[in-house]
């Protein structure tokens, strides 16, 4: 995926060390903080839109977290890992969560987070870490983990990951997936019709590069096109994500393969043809009460 916008675009040997992981982690802080400009220009809408009561989830993330009862009715505490600018964060509070904390790894992102909580009186917690270091005062607080819309890629190791969601939910609490799916990431973006990208595969697929589709956060001023920082992601398989929760000691209650689209991942690609593929998965999974 995204092999188009980029000439830097590069296959990647899997991370399997700690110290892989952690170097593409910091690697993508940086491409984040540049990313994070998008989200710093929309705070002015993303105000307009918290104020207004209003929430950002996608139509399959309420439908899942609904099977659970209105979020008022269970949710006292939210944690949102990879919480970008805070927007959706602050919908779980518009949506009934009784409290949200967000935690991402950008300190920009984490910079406008705490803005549009300034800007709205919305109150929420923000902490800036690597998921994979969620500071333990935060175990066994959450009745929801959520996370999703272009998160899990981000992330080079998803037992660790799982391991972390685990430690953060209450015995009884869920952790709320939906992500692109990862059929997506085997096809080309610039074609109208469904055709494999050169090199890639569903399995322990890896990629980088450089810089940021126009259709999310586009040419970022001062930062010439090649200049931006390496960024690494990783194709995770629904399978992988699923089995490192139950690793984790999760049980799953939801798993779901889905033609919506959070954002436009193949432009190019017909209705038609969009039709033909999952174009995002969910799964919801429940930490045992003992
Ligand atoms: C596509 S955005 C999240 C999607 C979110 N739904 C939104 O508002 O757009 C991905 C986020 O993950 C964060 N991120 C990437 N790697 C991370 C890591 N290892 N730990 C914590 N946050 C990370 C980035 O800083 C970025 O804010």
């Amino acid at each position: 995926m995204d092999q188009m916008h980029d000439d830097g675009f590069r296959i990647e040997p899997v991370a399997t060390t700690a110290d892989d992981v952690a170097r593409r982690h910091d690697a993508n802080r940086a491409a984040w903080n540049e990313g994070a400009i998008a989200y710093h220009a929309e705070l002015d809408a993303a105000r307009e839109f918290i104020a207004a009561g209003r929430s950002n989830l996608h139509p399959v993330e309420r439908r899942n977290l609904e099977r659970h009862g209105p979020l008022a009715s269970w949710c006292r505490r939210a944690i949102h890992l990879q919480c970008a600018g805070g927007r959706d964060t602050l919908s779980l509070r518009n949506e009934g969560a009784h409290e949200v904390i967000g935690v991402d790894i950008s300190d920009r992102m984490i910079d406008a987070a705490r803005e549009l909580s300034r800007l709205t009186g919305v109150d929420a917690t923000w902490y800036c870490c690597d998921v994979l270091n969620t500071p333990g005062e935060l175990d066994g607080s959450a009745d929801l983990v959520y996370t999703g819309r272009g998160a899990l890629c981000w992330i080079q190791d998803i037992a660790g990951w799982a391991s972390v969601v685990a430690r953060l939910l209450k015995p009884g609490g869920v952790v709320s997936v939906y992500d692109g799916h990862p059929i997506q990431w085997l096809l080309r973006d610039d074609t109208p019709t469904l055709e494999f990208g050169a090199g890639a595969s569903y399995f322990s697929y890896a990629v980088s590069d450089k810089g940021w589709p126009e259709e999310y956060i586009g040419r970022i001023d001062g930062i010439d096109a090649g200049d931006e920082s390496r960024k690494y992601e990783r194709n995770w398989t629904v399978a992988e994500v699923v089995q490192a929760l139950i690793d984790a000691g999760l049980c799953v209650e939801i798993l779901g393969e889905h033609p919506e689209d959070f954002w436009d991942a193949l432009p190019h690609l017909s209705p038609a043809e969009r039709e033909r593929i999952p174009n995002t998965f969910s799964v919801c999974a429940r930490k045992p009460l003992r």
